[in-house]
C-alpha cells in the first residue's frame, strides 16, 4: 500500500490528523492495532479546552458534540472543609472548559472516517518503522491475514504510550525526560446525577479526589490511591465512604450515590520524548509526551499537536516546502512543556505524598488559600486550566 501519511493509532490524534489531512487534500492510512468496539469504549479523559472544541467543530466533528457536551463555567477548589469557585470566563476573559468523553469524540471521529474519510485498519498492528532518514519511509504491520508493508512520505506516530514510534527514534538523538508519582488514580464511573455543577478537585488529609462527569445522570469520580492498588480491595461501598470522607465540608452537601460500572486505576507519570520529529517520523499526542491526569491537558495536548501537524504536512503538499515540518517539534514542545509544568504544579500541589510531612502539607494550603483568594493567583490557574489558544505555527 502506498499514501502520503501513513498514521499509526486511532487515538484521538490518529483520528483527528486523518479528519484534517483529508479536508486539505493530503492522503494517509490510518492503522490501529485494536478492533474497533475496544477503541471506542476505552475510558479515559473528559475535560475538554474551549480551543480542542473549536477545533473538532472546524473539522466538522461538532454535530454531537454541539448536542452533548455539557459547558463549564469553572472548576470548584474544597480544602480545609471549605469550597472556593474558580469563574473562568471572567478570569480568562470569556473562556470556559467543555464536558464531553474522550470515548464520543472517537465515535465520532470514527464514524466520520468510515464514511466518507481516508482508510482506517482496525486490527493492524505496526511493528516496525524504517527507512525514516531516507524518502520513501515504511511501516511495517501485522493482521489477520498476515504482514504488509505501508510505503509513504511521513509517518505520524500516534500510538499513545506504549506504541512502537516514541521508541523509534536512535538513542543519539532522542532525549526522553520522565517523573513518576508514588500514587494513582482509582476511576469510577456511576449511574448517579453529578452532585455538582462543575469539576470538584478535593484536596485532605485522606489524600486527592475529583468529582467529574459524563451526562446529566452520570458521575465520574477518581480517588487517590497507592501506586499499586488492585481494584478488588475497593468494594463499592468503601470507595462512596472514602469519596465522602474527602469531599466533606462545613455546609450542606452531600454526595449522591448510584451503581457503579466501571473501575480501573490509572497510573501518573509525566514524560516528555524530544525532539518528536525524526527524519520522516512525526510524534503527536501520547506517543510524545504524557501528564499526570489532574491538569486535564493530555487529549488537549494531543489536539494541539495534530493541528500544529497537519498545517505543516498541508503546507509542504501544497508548496514543496519544509520549514513548517522542521519547526514541528520546536513548536509543539513549547505548549507540552507548559502543560507539563502546570500538571505536576496541580498534581503535587492537590496530593498527599506517603512521605509527605505536616510542614508540606501547610505548604499546600498555603498555594491553594493563594489561588483561591488572590486574583492573579486565579488567572494564572484558569489561564493554563482552560488553555491557550490553539496556535498554529510560530
Ligand atoms: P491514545 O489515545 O493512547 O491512542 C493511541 C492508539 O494507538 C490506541 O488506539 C492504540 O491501540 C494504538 N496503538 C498502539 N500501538 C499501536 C501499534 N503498534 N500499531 C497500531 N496501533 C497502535 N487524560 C485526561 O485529560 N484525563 C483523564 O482522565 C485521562 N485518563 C487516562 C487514562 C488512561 C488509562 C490513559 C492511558 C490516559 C488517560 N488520559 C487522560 C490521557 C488521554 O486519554 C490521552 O492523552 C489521549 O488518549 C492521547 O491520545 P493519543 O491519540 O495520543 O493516544
Ligand atoms: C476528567 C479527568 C481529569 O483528569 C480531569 O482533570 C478532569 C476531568 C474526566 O475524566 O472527566
Amino acid at each position: 500500500m502506498r499514501t502520503e501519511v501513513g498514521i499509526i493509532g486511532a487515538g484521538p490524534a490518529g483520528l483527528l490528523l486523518a479528519r484534517l489531512l483529508h479536508r486539505a487534500g493530503v492522503s494517509c492510512v490510518v492503522l490501529e492495532s485494536r478492533d474497533r468496539a475496544y477503541t471506542e469504549q476505552r475510558q479515559r479523559a473528559g475535560m475538554l479546552e474551549q480551543g480542542t472544541v473549536d477545533v473538532l467543530r472546524a473539522a466538522g466533528a461538532g454535530e454531537r458534540l454541539n448536542r452533548e457536551a455539557l459547558e463549564h463555567d469553572g472548576i470548584e477548589l474544597r480544602f480545609d472543609r471549605r469550597s472556593h469557585r474558580l469563574d473562568f470566563p471572567a478570569l480568562t476573559g470569556g473562556r470556559s472548559v467543555w464536558i464531553y468523553a474522550q470515548t464520543e469524540i472517537v465515535k465520532d471521529l470514527i464514524g466520520l472516517q468510515l464514511k466518507d474519510g481516508p482508510p482506517l485498519v482496525f486490527g493492524a498492528e505496526a511493528v516496525a518503522v524504517t527507512g525514516l532518514d531516507g524518502r520513501l519511509p515504511q511501516v511495517h504491520y501485522r493482521d489477520s491475514a498476515g504482514e504488509h508493508t505501508l510505503t509513504c512520505d511521513y509517518i505520524a506516530g500516534c500510538d499513545g504510550h506504549h506504541g512502537i514510534t516514541g521508541s523509534a527514534l536512535p538513542a543519539s538523538v532522542a532525549r526522553t525526560f520522565e517523573r513518576t508519582y508514588p500514587y494513582a488514580w482509582l476511576g469510577v464511573l456511576a449511574d448517579a446525577p453529578p452532585s455538582c455543577e462543575v469539576l470538584v478537585y478535593a484536596h485532605s488529609p485522606r489524600g486527592f479526589a475529583l468529582h467529574s462527569m459524563r451526562s446529566p445522570t452520570v458521575s465520574r469520580l477518581y480517588l487517590q490511591v497507592p501506586a499499586d492498588t488492585d481494584v478488588s480491595a475497593w468494594p463499592d461501598d468503601r470507595i462512596w465512604d472514602e469519596l465522602d470522607a474527602r469531599f466533606a465540608v462545613d455546609g450542606d452537601w452531600s454526595l449522591t450515590r448510584g451503581p457503579i460500572t466501571s473501575k480501573s486505576v490509572l497510573p501518573m507519570r509525566s514524560s516528555v520524548t524530544e525532539p518528536m520529529r525524526h527524519g520522516r517520523l512525526l510524534l503527536a499526542g501520547d506517543a510524545a509526551h504524557i501528564v499526570p491526569p489532574t491538569g486535564a491537558k493530555g487529549l488537549n495536548l494531543a489536539v494541539a499537536d495534530v493541528v500544529v501537524l497537519a498545517e505543516a504536512l498541508a503546507d509542504w503538499k501544497d508548496s514543496g516546502s519544509t520549514a513548517l515540518l522542521d519547526a514541528y517539534s520546536d513548536t509543539c514542545l513549547r505548549r507540552v512543556w507548559r502543560a507539563e509544568h502546570f500538571s505536576h504544579f496541580m498534581t503535587t500541589t492537590l496530593h498527599t505524598d506517603p512521605g509527605q510531612s505536616p510542614f508540606d502539607s501547610r505548604l499546600q494550603l498555603a498555594q491553594l488559600d493563594r489561588v483561591t483568594t488572590s486574583r492573579h493567583a486565579a488567572a494564572e490557574l484558569a489561564d493554563n486550566y482552560a488553555g491557550l489558544p490553539i496556535s498554529r505555527q510560530g
